[in-house]
């Protein structure tokens, strides 16, 4: 069986994932502030925030999380992170998690900041309804890069 042909399951992400996702992130992230297990430990604790994994038979492949933001309704969201190991990108694994994040989000609005420059993320966000709407200069603190800020409105 191919890699590209494998099963992926799409499902909650867990305390046992955070070094995995730690080492995933520094393969997606160097420079710019990867999280480290501990960082990971503390989201999957928050009652407020939901993460998601993709797996191929019992590997990591992809994590994502959205956290729910103030403490009445109508709630607003942002998506914390997401992220495809570099051996499974394009071939539709962020696209899934983004959609089960999204679903977290009930239909309310949901916000996220993006590097400027990474091109794959915002084709990814712009299609499922993700509009920019601000810019933070020097967003990212240790490589001073730009974000852009994205928002989805309610539907
Ligand atoms: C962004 C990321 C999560 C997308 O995951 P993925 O599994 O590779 O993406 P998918 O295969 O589901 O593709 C979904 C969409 O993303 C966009 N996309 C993915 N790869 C792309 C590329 N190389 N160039 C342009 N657009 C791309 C396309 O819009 C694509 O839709 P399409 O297949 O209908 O054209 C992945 O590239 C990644 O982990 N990047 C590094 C971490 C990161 O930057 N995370 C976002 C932080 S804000």
């Amino acid at each position: 069986m191919t890699a590209r042909s494998e099963h992926v399951t799409i499902g909650a992400l867990t305390v046992d994932d955070a070094d995995r996702c730690a080492e995933l992130e520094n393969l997606l992230f160097p420079g710019d502030d990867p999280w480290p297990t501990a960082a990971f430990v503390r989201e999957l604790a928050a009652t407020h925030n939901h993460y998601v994994a993709a797996r191929i038979a019992t590997e990591l492949v992809g994590y994502g999380g959205i956290s729910r933001l103030g403490r009445t309704p109508p709630f607003e969201y942002e998506i914390h992170t997401i992220g495809v190991d570099p051996e499974y990108q394009g071939r539709g694994i962020g696209r899934r998690m983004l959609d089960e994040l999204l679903n977290i989000a009930d239909g309310g609005v949901v916000h996220l900041e993006v590097r400027t420059d990474n091109e794959p993320a915002i084709a990814l966000y712009r299609s499922v309804g993700f509009t920019q709407v601000g810019l933070r200069r020097r967003y990212y603190r240790i490589s001073g890069a730009d974000a852009y800020t994205m928002r989805r409105e309610a539907q």
